[in-house]
Order: structure tokens, then C-alpha cells, then sequence
């Protein structure tokens, strides 16, 4: 973070802690104390690293009194409820302030903290992250609980992947409830199979904390040569969640394949992930996907116990997606409405499932989302058998190209 983003965060922090502590004046965790306020004026005239420095332990306070505040709102606002309930026909007015004062005061220090979390803490490799939401933030700091994803409602998945998963998720509650070590999963098959949504369903159906780490990013830091401090942060971040952290490498192949085919950085790299990653840890479970697990380096592959192939959707599956994005683009369209009753009729979805042999997810949502602007586009606004003819040639010359 810059300079002058620095000086904008540290005045709308100081403002918060200022108006929280006029409003909750025993609240020992919104005093800045007079001493900082000198430094931090000091640090301002001698700018470059003192001023970073300085700003830096500021924000490593707020990081931790933060959350603590928080609980403390919530609790305050609760006992002043409880308080007034006797009294509740006196003071429905000034019930409405409390509330109005203790609203404020929780979404402050919501944003105060998301920010701080956010720009100062979140190492930037990670591209999204459970604390990073604000129902996440609820849930760690108010409701402590998290309700698990339905990975059937948002994916069609074989038999072998719901064991598969199944065995994921006991092994996490396991490790939660009797303590233990987390195998890590890697994910591989073909382009468009689900790969990247499972891992991410899996990550919030675990009820762990989790990030997501594209390819783009590892290199992004790859070409600027300091990936191996980030991927140090990344890893000193995950390893400080009390719910333990699922880090998901997304096309892993990007610095993790066989170090023979590496150049310098990458290698360094690579080390870095193998020496972090050599004995099984009970915070952190590592998930990589990728299109080639045969150019993966031995040495992570050996890291990584579970292994699940996603393959191209067999007839079944097909008919299955078919229904699951239809149901999620036809179902709830926004604008002009085109008819789908030709795409409820079971024999139409059997034979459109045949028409898309060797098609993969990707493809069937694209064929399913092409139907409906191909009707939009020739204004005809009703699925009917010439449209899904004119889709399915169209998406064959696309491969056969
Ligand atoms: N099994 C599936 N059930 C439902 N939808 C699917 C399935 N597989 C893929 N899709 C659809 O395809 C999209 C792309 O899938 P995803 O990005 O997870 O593929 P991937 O295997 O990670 O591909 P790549 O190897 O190119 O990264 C999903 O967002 C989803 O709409
Ligand atoms: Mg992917």
C-alpha cells in the first residue's frame, strides 16, 4: 500500500476509534494513546521507512483490538437491551438511537477491520478469501458457526467424487474434533470438467477458512522474482487460523511441475512450497488442480495424498448439466424472457445430452447460455428444434477449427 493510501486509511481509522470511544467510553480498546499520536506525527515529518514502520505498528494493533471491539459492541448493545426491556414503554425512542448508536458501531469496526485485514494483512497472492466477506465476518465474530455449501446444488458429481469428497469432509471434522493432519488433494482432468468449482465448494463446505491462489497471480510475483516472500506469507497467513486454512493452488503447474522444466525463480519457488509443505500440518490442507499432473514435479505429487480425476460427463451427467444450467439461465432470466418448454421435455434433453458427447462442463453451460442469445439475437424469443440445431453446428465447427 502507498503512501497516501496509508495517511487516507490511518485518518478514517483514527476518526472511527475516535467516534467509537466517545460513544462506548470504557471501552479500552478504542483509545489510541497520546505517546502514538506523537510517533506517528513524527514518523509523518521523517516520511520513508520510519513513517512505514510506524504506520505499520499501528495497524498491527487495530488488526488484533479490532475483533475483540467488535465482540464488545455486540455484547454492549445486548446488555443495554436487556436493560431496558422493564423500561421498554418509556424509552421505544431512545431504544431506536441505541440501536441506531450500536449499528454504527458494528459496521465500523466491520469496515475498519476489512480494511485493515484486507490491505495490510492479506497476502497478495490470495485472490479471494473466507475472511474476506462480510457473512464471513458475521460468522466468525457473531454467529461462530458456518452452514455448509450443498456441492449437488451447484454441480453434477459422480459417485466416486461424492466418496471421494465425503472422505474430505470427515477428515476435516475429524482433525477439528481429535486434532491430526490434513492430507492434501490434488485435482486433475481435462479443461472445463469442474476442477476450479469443486475446490472452491469443497474449501466453503469444510467450514474452514480458505483462498483461493490463481496461476495468474503466482505469476504475476513470478515475473516481479519476489514469489518466494509471498508464498512466505501466504503460508505464515494460513497458518494462523484457528478454523484451519484450505489453500487452493488453482493450475499449480505454474511453479510446481518438475524442476528440470523450471527457470530460476520458479525453482526457488518450488524449494520454498516443498520445505513448507514437507511434513502434514494440522492447520493448513493444500488443494492443487491442474490439466497435467504428468509434468508435476515428483516431489510435490508425493505431497499430495488424495487424488481425484475429473473426467468428461458420461450420458448421465450430460442429462443431469443439461437440466442444472437450463434451470440456472432459463429459470431466473433478467430482460426479455424467452420460452423454454422445449428444453423440459425429457426426450429433447436425451437427445440433446447424445448430440454432446465428449463436451465438458464448460461447454454444455456455454451451449445451454448460446441457446437463449441465439434466440434473443434472431428475435424469436422460443427455443424450439431449428435454434438448438443451429447451436450444436456452430459449437462442432468451433472444436473441429
Ligand atoms: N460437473 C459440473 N457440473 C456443473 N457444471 C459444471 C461441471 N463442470 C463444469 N461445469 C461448468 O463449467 C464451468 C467451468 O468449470 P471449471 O472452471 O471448474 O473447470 P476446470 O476443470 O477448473 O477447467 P480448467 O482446467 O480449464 O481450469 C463451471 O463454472 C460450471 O459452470
Ligand atoms: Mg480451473
Amino acid at each position: 500500500m502507498n503512501i497516501s493510501k496509508k495517511l487516507m486509511l490511518f485518518a478514517f481509522l483514527c476518526a472511527q476509534t475516535h467516534l467509537l470511544s466517545f460513544l462506548f467510553p470504557d471501552a479500552v480498546e478504542f483509545r489510541l494513546s497520546p505517546n502514538f499520536a506523537t510517533q506517528v506525527m513524527d514518523a509523518i515529518s521523517q516520511g520513508g521507512d520510519t513513517f512505514n514502520k510506524t504506520m505499520d505498528g499501528f495497524f498491527q494493533q487495530l488488526n488484533v483490538s479490532l475483533p475483540k471491539a467488535h465482540e464488545g459492541i455486540v455484547s454492549f448493545g445486548k446488555s443495554i437491551g436487556s436493560a431496558i426491556t422493564p423500561a421498554a414503554h418509556v424509552i421505544v425512542s431512545s431504544s431506536g438511537a441505541i440501536t441506531g448508536i450500536v449499528a454504527a458501531g458494528v459496521i465500523s469496526t466491520y469496515i475498519a477491520h476489512k480494511y485493515t485485514t484486507r490491505y495490510m494483512f492479506e497476502p497478495s497472492l490470495i485472490e479471494k478469501s473466507s475472511k474476506n466477506s462480510f457473512l464471513s465476518y458475521l460468522n466468525r465474530y457473531y454467529y461462530r458457526t458456518s452452514a455448509p455449501v450443498n456441492i449437488c446444488e451447484h454441480m453434477v458429481i459422480n459417485q466416486d467424487l461424492k466418496n471421494k469428497l465425503e472422505y474430505v469432509i470427515q477428515m476435516t471434522k475429524n482433525i477439528k474434533l481429535h486434532g491430526g493432519q490434513f492430507d492434501n488433494v490434488l485435482l486433475y482432468g481435462a479443461p472445463g470438467t469442474g476442477k476450479t468449482l469443486f475446490a472452491e465448494l469443497l474449501a466453503q463446505h469444510c467450514g474452514m477458512d480458505y483462498a483461493i491462489i490463481p496461476a495468474a497471480n503466482i505469476s504475476q510475483f513470478l515475473t516481479k522474482g519476489t514469489v518466494v516472500e509471498e508464498l512466505n506469507n501466504l503460508f505464515d497467513w494460513a497458518a494462523k487460523s484457528d478454523r484451519g486454512t484450505i489453500l487452493f493452488l488453482d493450475e499449480a503447474e505454474v511453479f510446481l511441475a518438475d524442476r528440470k522444466t523450471l527457470d530460476n525463480i520458479a525453482q526457488n519457488a518450488l524449494s520454498s512450497f516443498l520445505s513448507k509443505t514437507g511434513t502434514p500440518s494440522n492447520k493448513i490442507m493444500i488443494i492443487c488442480t491442474t490439466n497435467r499432473p504428468e509434468i508435476l514435479d515428483p516431489a510435490v505429487i508425493s505431497r499430495l495424498g488424495i487424488h481425484i480425476e475429473f473426467k468428461l460427463p458420461d450420458l448421465d451427467a450430460r442429462v443431469a448439466q443439461i437440466k442444472m444450467h437450463t434451470s440456472k439461465i432459463f429459470a431466473q432470466q433478467t430482460g426479455t424472457v424467452v420460452d423454454f418448454e422445449y428444453l423440459k421435455d425429457e426426450q429433447n434433453i436425451l437427445a440433446l445430452a447424445k448430440r454432446l458427447d465428449g463436451f465438458s462442463g464448460r461447454m454444455i453451460q456455454k451451449c445451454i447460455n448460446s441457446f437463449r442469445q441465439c434466440a434473443l439475437a434472431q428475435n424469436i424469443l422460443k427455443i424450439d428444434a431449428s435454434i438448438v440445431e443451429q447451436v450444436i453446428q456452430q459449437l462442432h465447427e468451433n472444436i473441429n477449427n
